[in-house]
């Protein structure tokens, strides 16, 4: 695959971008953030597609980044981060989540699927699992 086909904009509106396997786990993947630049400023946020699957990267301080399954699990409608109120919101029926995909307020009655992440110099090593 080309590098242009790789970054080109996906029907969900998530960007589709190439992660590397971490030499050390096969479970683990490193994603570079010249490929998620809005990832180096905190309260950045990205939405990805990685190995057919969405991924909502938030940049939540200097040195914490969350990665979550962005399907709410109400009617699986993607969510959105609110940098402005530092939460993540649906924005279907409203369901309300901290960054750390911690349900706050209802319809949805479960909290997001959060993703082991954190930030190793230029790159963010995440699972998936
Ligand atoms: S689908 Fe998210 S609150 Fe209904």
């Amino acid at each position: 695959m080309k590098r242009r086909d790789a970054l080109k904009v996906l029907g969900s509106s998530a960007a589709l971008v190439t992660v590397l396997p971490v030499l050390a786990s096969g479970k683990k993947l490193a994603l570079r953030l010249d490929k998620a630049e809005k990832l180096r400023e905190v309260g950045g946020s990205v939405l990805l597609k990685i190995k057919d699957k969405d991924v909502l990267f938030i940049r939540t301080g200097e040195e914490v980044i969350r990665a979550l399954d962005p399907l709410c699990p109400h009617k699986q409608c993607t969510v959105k981060y609110d940098p402005g109120q530092d939460l993540i919101i649906c924005p279907c029926h409203g369901s309300t989540y901290t960054t750390a995909g911690k349900l706050l307020k209802g319809p949805a009655t479960k909290s997001l699927t959060a993703f082991e992440a954190t930030l190793s110099g230029d790159r963010i090593i995440f699972s998936m699992d």
